[in-house]
């Protein structure tokens, strides 16, 4: 909903309609936990009851609001943000009794009907007045319309909230919405999160910054020491929580460092991060709580861990305001009482990208093969996708290839991909049992109509980047890089990566060969997989996942993009390679 807060000046005149507002709403106040078992309290104002009938395949759902005089919105967002969003509105019809309406944001700006109404007001328990709005509406768990989001099985989701300013539906005033996340249908045998041992200690890391007033968007990036008791004790984080402290904050992640970061200013432009300091551990957006670790493992840090973190905040402040001083940040939960697992960090995707000028879509695929997965020594439990690239990016998939040959349902889809909205999403069916020999096919989408030059791999929003940086346990230090270079994957450490790429090419470039060229790079391909830290990026012959839509609410998600199996041979190694052995050089 950045868009709201891109207008908020032109708003203030609709601010004046102040909603009547005398209630605090509650969960269950209006609602009962037997028609309505689950209920969260989305903000002081809007509380959202829910129930699923899995026999029916229907959801309903019940929200309170503390107005009587407004209309209320309600979103399946695909990650926090309004593109892409399945919004329904309640608002007065004929007679002046509530009706509800579907409507679908393909883009940002105010979302359009959809052409297909698919839920119904429930009459008998929709009412208003006294201050405040109870309504209830039904619908499929999946109704197989592409201008709706299924109910997911397990899986977590994203939900929006907005209330309006009159009856009329139009612009919300920026205050008056929100994001969270929600499992509507949970797994029943899941065990709860287990309590914290009692030598939990806690980390505070957070700005001291005065948002710039010359521009409206700003990212800025720090680094800190994590500073533990015990430089030689290993221990593990457990869970984590984003403390906002200005208005103006947008989002926040926090990465870890492979090494001592080279910057050294205490804050700088994240459009040029840190070469070191870019591994994603843990991000905060609008609406979002205390992140709990799973039981069965912990991010390490200490020794075999990390030690140093970099916290990068994206601001908005449209209206250029001065003087404002913003000490937001992490407070991190951690313990010597390790868990069963670390959690693991796997990068996979493609530094092979070169989008051509001028392109409104331009596609690529990223394998990271069986060749590199065959060396894992057991099979991982995948908990997070961490889509990633940047401002040309629309659209992003990860599609999981079992070693025999069979494709399994996608691990994760963004259709509409936004940059300020990044946080990690569940695999699509929860918990993803990935086994040695498997195969990940990733492809990224990006539109650049109003570049005049193309765009490649790097690190500044000016460039572009397709990872998805995945967490699972139990984890494998050897392997946290199976990137698609074109024509060779890596299949070994960021740093071992890094180390090893760019002393390849600085010895082949003092021996003579011209890495410019086709023939260069193919040298230099042939010499990263003598290395054993390269394979071939080929994918073998596979049957194509065939995502249908199950009525009942099943596990669906189809695929987008080109489905063939993909062939490259060594000799296809293109200009993404010279990008990024530039990248370990800058
Ligand atoms: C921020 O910095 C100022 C000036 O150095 C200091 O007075 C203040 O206590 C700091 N605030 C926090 C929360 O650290
Ligand atoms: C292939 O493996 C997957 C699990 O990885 C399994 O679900 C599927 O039944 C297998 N298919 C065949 C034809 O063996
Ligand atoms: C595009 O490329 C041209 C030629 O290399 C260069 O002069 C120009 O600065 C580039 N433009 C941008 C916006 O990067
Ligand atoms: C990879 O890195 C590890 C330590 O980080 C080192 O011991 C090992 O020799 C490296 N392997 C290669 C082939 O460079
Ligand atoms: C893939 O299938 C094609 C056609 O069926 C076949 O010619 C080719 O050898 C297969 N490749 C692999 C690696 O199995
Ligand atoms: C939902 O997931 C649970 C847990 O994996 C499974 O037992 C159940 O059969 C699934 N339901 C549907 C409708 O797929």
């Amino acid at each position: 909903m950045r868009i709201s807060a891109l207008l908020a000046t032109t708003l203030v005149s609709l601010l004046s309609l102040t909603p009547h507002r005398t209630y605090a709403a509650t969960c269950h106040s209006d609602l009962s936990k037997t028609d309505f078992p689950n209920c969260l309290l989305l903000e002081s104002r809007y509380a959202l009851h829910w129930s699923v009938d899995e026999k029916l395949a229907e959801i309903t759902f019940g929200v309170t609001v503390d107005v009587d005089n407004a209309w209320i919105g309600f979103g399946l967002s695909e990650n926090g943000g309004m593109r892409g969003a399945d919004i329904y509105v309640i608002s007065p019809e004929r007679e002046g009794k509530l009706g509800v309406r579907g409507y679908w944001a393909d883009g940002p700006g105010v979302p359009a009907l959809d052409t297909q109404q698919n839920a119904k007001i429930v009459e008998s328990w929709t009412k208003r007045g006294a201050g405040k709005t109870t309504a209830v509406w039904k619908r499929k768990l999946n109704t197989c319309d592409p201008q709706d989001h299924p109910i997911a099985n397990v899986t977590e989701q994203s939900v929006i909230w907005a209330i309006g300013s009159s009856d009329i539906f139009g612009q919300h005033a920026p205050e008056n919405r929100g994001s969270s996340r929600v499992t509507f249908r949970p797994d029943p045998n899941v065990k709860p999160a287990v309590a914290d041992p009692s030598d939990v200690q806690t980390f505070e890391y957070h700005f001291n910054y005065t948002v710039p007033n010359d521009k409206p968007t700003t990212y800025t990036c720090s680094h800190r020491l994590f500073a533990l008791p015990s430089a030689d004790t290993k221990y593990h984080i457990i869970h984590y929580e984003g403390l906002p402290q200005s208005k103006l904050v947008h989002h926040m992640i926090m990465y870890a460092c492979i090494q001592p970061p080279a910057r050294t200013e205490d804050y700088y432009d994240c459009a040029s991060m840190d070469q070191y300091c870019q591994q994603y551990v843990m991000g905060w957006a609008p609406g979002q709580g205390k992140t709990q670790l799973p039981n069965e493992a912990g991010l390490p840090v200490g020794k075999d861990g990390f030690t140093y973190f970099s916290l990068q905040v994206h601001y908005e402040n449209p209206d250029l305001l001065p003087n404002v001083v913003d000490t937001s940040g992490f407070k991190i939960s951690y313990t010597p009482t390790l868990r069963q697992h670390d959690l693991g960090t796997l990068f996979v995707g493609s530094t092979r990208i070169n989008i051509p000028a001028n392109s409104m879509s331009h596609t690529l695929d990223a394998a990271c093969p069986g060749g590199c997965t065959k060396r894992f020594p057991h099979p991982i439990t995948i908990w997070k996708n961490l889509f990633h690239m940047h401002s040309t990016g629309t659209a992003m998939q990860t599609r999981h290839i079992s070693s025999n040959g069979t494709e399994l349902a996608p691990l994760g889809i963004r259709t509409h991909y936004d940059l300020n909205f990044q946080s990690q999403t569940d695999p699509i069916g929860g918990l993803r049992t990935f086994n040695p020999g498997d195969q990940l096919l990733t492809t990224c989408s990006y539109s650049t109509p109003s570049r005049s030059n193309a765009t490649r791999f790097g690190e500044s929003t000016a460039s572009e980047m397709c990872f998805n940086i995945l967490q699972y346990w139990p984890r494998i230090p050897e392997v946290e890089w199976c990137v698609d270079h074109g024509g060779v994957s890596s299949c070994t450490t960021l740093a071992n990566f890094t180390g090893v790429g760019m002393k390849k090419y600085q010895e082949l470039a003092a021996s003579g060969v011209n890495l410019d060229t086709q023939e260069g790079l193919k040298v230099l391909a042939g010499e990263w997989v003598k290395s054993g830290l390269f394979v071939p990026a080929a994918l073998g012959n596979f049957t194509k996942y065939e995502g249908k839509c199950e009525r009942s609410g099943g596990l669906s998600g189809t695929t987008v993009g080109s489905g063939a199996a993909k062939m490259q041979g060594l000799g296809a190694l293109v200009m993404g390679l010279v990008a990024a052995v530039i990248w370990t050089l800058a």
